[in-house]
């Protein structure tokens, strides 16, 4: 099982305050690797340093807003600078906003430039700042693993969504094969992974409310929403020695939804 095992590396997870960047620092750390916990929330992420303390793992906080684009890239500069490396990013802090297009407020014309705005700060430039913040150390030690999270809604239309969501989502999935091949004669992979609902606390918590978990359900061929834990095994896959191989994919984690 060594090719699963992460002993010695550093790592840092945007997001990882709640739901699935909570869920990858955990696993990450699991595996022993020193993890970098970046977030906005400064509580949820000492809760999250103290879980993993706890279980033996070693997790270091550090509160930012990934939109601040200088932010994130420094605070990846520091962490390799401060560990003399960085093996592995995942990228998961995101939100959405915005209704979907079934609704009057979430259709074309209702949708408010500053709504549209905050989700691509977020959502794409935001990744991408935390892209560009770890190729720089990842190349110059000619290895290392970025893992963004997408969406089963970037992948196809989705009636439970909004544009800026949707679009965003999309653009992520070719901005990891646009890396994978600057990236690829570094030896630096970098991959997606496009979930389906997963009970975490995005939109407010609105997937733990049971009218909207029977929605997301119903659109899922397994007949159920996720939870959380059931991300770790495919993001310890793809930042771990057993997925050497593999760059510029983006692998849906969906109960079935984008094979229907
Ligand atoms: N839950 C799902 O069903 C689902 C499905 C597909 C994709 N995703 C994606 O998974 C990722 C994680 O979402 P989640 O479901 O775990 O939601 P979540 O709300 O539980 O966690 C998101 C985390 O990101 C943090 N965050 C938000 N904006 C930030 C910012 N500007 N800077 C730093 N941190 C910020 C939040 O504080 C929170 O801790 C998102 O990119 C989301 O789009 C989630």
């Amino acid at each position: 099982m060594d090719r699963f095992s992460l002993d010695g590396q550093i790592a840092m997870v945007t997001g990882a305050a709640s739901g699935l960047g909570k869920a990858a620092a955990e696993v990450l750390a699991e595996a022993g690797a020193t993890v970098v916990l970046a977030d906005i929330d400064e509580s949820g992420l000492a809760a999250v340093a103290e879980t993993i303390s706890a279980a033996g793992g070693r997790a270091e906080p550090l509160t930012l807003d990934v939109s601040d684009r200088p932010a994130i890239r420094q605070a990846t500069e520091d962490v390799a600078a401060r560990y003399g490396r960085l093996d592995i990013v995942i990228a998961s802090a995101g939100i959405t906003a915005g209704p979907s297009y079934r609704t009057e407020a979430g259709q074309i014309g209702a949708i408010a430039d500053s709504a549209w705005d905050k989700v691509v700060g977020i959502n794409l430039s935001g990744v991408f700042a935390t892209v560009q913040g770890a190729a720089g150390p990842m190349k110059n030690q000619g290895s290392g693993r970025i893992v963004v999270i997408a969406s089963v809604a970037g992948l196809k239309s989705d009636p439970m969504v909004g544009y800026a969501y949707a679009a965003t989502k999309a653009a992520l999935v070719n901005l990891v094969r646009q890396a994978a091949m600057e990236l690829a004669p570094h030896g630096v992979l970098i991959n997606a992974v496009a979930p389906g609902p997963f009970r975490t606390n995005i939109a407010g918590g609105r997937l733990q409310n049971p009218d909207v978990e029977a929605a997301f359900s119903g659109m899922v061929p397994l007949g159920r929403i996720a939870e959380p834990d059931e991300i770790k095994g495919l993001l310890l896959l793809l930042s771990s020695p057993a997925s050497s191989f593999m760059t510029g994919t983006t692998i849906p984690i969906d109960g079935g939804m984008s094979a229907r």
